[in-house]
């Protein structure tokens, strides 16, 4: 089969297409007919030597792709030859097969073309296990979300509204914040010239619990760390995804225990494989 690879930290132009083997299922995985793949910031980090795959996943690029089942190995009961998934990988999207362990497919949603289904497991995933797993979003409690005009601020907006809950969002211009209230957000900031904290705050200022976000989801890490702590309400839950603002800052543990708060970081790719097994147990 051809795969994607980096034939060396730099621009598109390093991308270079390779001859490898047909991947073959062992327990509990399924070779996938790769239909499509998606560009994560993560894949642009990658490609420029930044963000280099966790020990034992594959060296070809792509975080998550769609396409069809084309052999299933032992153990593997949900899967069929045949069918059509999408799914979540530690890598090796940007190819004509991919091998991946079962638990980490998902169907395709009805109503979702082939090719679109190729760009749902990482927001999917990040936002379900982030914001409603990690941090316990409830309906009626107001959610911020930073860069909200992005892959995955787009996706948490949409599902928080959907359940039920206040969206406040950061973008960029002013443009990405018409964006952002299309899709749910009844707050918004722009980062570029206004206080997001002072915003958020002024518009939750009646809440009986006391103004702020119960819940912020933060790509920016360092940079916003203060920021972030300042605009959670009591009880709230400062989950942290990204580093695009660093990953060393200071932190006020005082501000965290009057406000009996909690900050909480994660990341999908440094997680152990969900074979059909594991899946399983953990459904
Ligand atoms: N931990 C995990 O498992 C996991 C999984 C997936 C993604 N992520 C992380 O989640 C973040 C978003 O990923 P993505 O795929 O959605 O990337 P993306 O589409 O490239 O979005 C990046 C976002 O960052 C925003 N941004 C830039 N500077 C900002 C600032 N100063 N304040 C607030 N927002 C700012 C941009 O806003 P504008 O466009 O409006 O400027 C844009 O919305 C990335 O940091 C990525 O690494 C983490």
């Amino acid at each position: 089969m051809r795969a994607v690879i980096a034939t060396e930290p730099g621009g598109p132009d390093v991308l270079a297409l390779q001859e490898r083997p047909d991947p073959h299922p062992g327990p509990g995985e399924v070779v996938l007919e790769v239909a499509a793949s998606a560009v994560n910031r993560a894949d642009l980090l990658q490609r420029q030597g930044l963000y280099p795959p966790p020990p034992g996943a594959s060296d070809v690029l792509g975080l998550e792709c769609s396409g069809t089942v084309r052999e299933v190995g032992h153990g593997v009961e949900r899967w069929r030859v045949g069918d059509e998934v999408c799914a979540l990988l530690a890598g090796g999207g940007y190819a004509e097969q991919v091998l991946v362990p079962a638990g980490q497919l998902m169907a395709v949603p009805a109503g979702v073309d082939l090719v679109t289904a190729a760009a749902l497991p990482e927001v999917a995933c990040t936002v379900w296990s982030n914001v409603f797993m990690v941090a316990g979003l409830q309906p009626g409690e107001t959610l911020l979300v930073h860069g909200g005009a992005g892959g995955i601020g787009t996706f948490a907006i949409q599902l928080a509204a959907a359940v039920g809950a206040v969206v406040a969002a950061t973008a960029g211009s002013a443009g990405k914040l018409e964006i952002c209230r299309s899709l749910g957000a009844s707050i918004t900031a722009d980062y570029r010239n206004q206080d997001f904290v002072e915003v958020v705050k002024e518009a939750t200022r009646d809440r009986p619990g006391g103004p702020g976000a119960d819940v912020v989801l933060d790509n920016m890490g360092a940079a916003y760390l203060g920021r972030n702590l300042d605009v959670l309400a009591t009880s709230g839950r400062l989950v942290v995804i990204g580093m695009q603002g660093g990953s060393r800052a200071e932190l006020d543990l005082g501000t965290l225990m009057r406000k009996r708060a909690a900050v909480i970081a994660t990341t999908l790719r440094a997680r152990p494989a969900l074979t059909a097994r594991r899946s399983h147990e953990t459904a």
